[in-house]
């Protein structure tokens, strides 16, 4: 727990801590009535603010299968309005996915740099399922069926990922990875531009 700017925020495990890099257990669906995960969906969404767009319950240590997605998709910049465009990124609004289950609809790869709150301070271009179907529970127990293109199947295929103990080092393109200050630089270039200038 830190608390240092006022504001309750879970740490987050850093790749290496063992619990990243094993399957994470399934949910009951009578465990999401207990005051326990509904303090740690909202401890959660707090960690989350701010810093990403998902986290999944073992960057915090906790070997669940619960993913949080919110995505305020704030451009700051023009450059970010651009990027946004080309990356399909639109806002998702805050909410919860338990035990999901995903199953790729259009096996088009998209490329972009991505991060992670657990490999902190670096991105890499990751090949992502255009669109995904994601199944799973809400943080009320119901169930979910939606279909997810873009950005936001990326951000769902990265968080189930974490919940199989994969994180996106062993799906990215390793020559591109490189320090999340230098990915401003490499992510305004066209990708394929990018890709060739990093010797891919
Ligand atoms: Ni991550």
């Amino acid at each position: 727990m830190d608390t240092a700017d006022g504001r309750m925020r879970l740490s987050i495990e850093q790749v290496g801590a063992e619990v990243l890099h094993q399957p994470a257990r399934a949910v009951e669906p009578c465990e999401l009535e207990s005051p326990a995960v509904q303090a740690l969906i909202e401890l959660m969404f707090a960690t989350l603010a701010g810093t990403g767009v998902g986290l999944a319950a073992p960057q915090v240590g906790i070997g669940l299968q619960l993913v949080v997605i919110a995505d305020p998709a704030h451009a700051q910049t023009s450059q970010d309005v651009e990027l946004f465009r080309l990356q399909e990124r639109v806002q998702v609004p805050p909410h919860v996915l338990v035990n999901p289950v995903v199953e790729v609809v259009d096996g088009q790869m998209a490329e972009f740099f991505e991060g992670c709150l657990s490999v902190n301070g670096y991105r890499a271009i990751v090949p992502r399922a255009q669109t995904v179907r994601v199944r799973a529970l809400d943080h009320l127990g119901q169930p979910v069926d939606r279909e997810a293109s873009g950005w936001y199947a990326r951000i769902i295929q990265h968080e189930v990922d974490h919940l199989a103990g994969r994180l996106y080092i062993e799906r990215m393109l390793p020559r591109t990875f490189v320090t999340a200050a230098s990915a401003m630089h490499w992510s305004a270039l066209p990708i394929e531009e990018a890709k060739r200038r990093l010797g891919c």
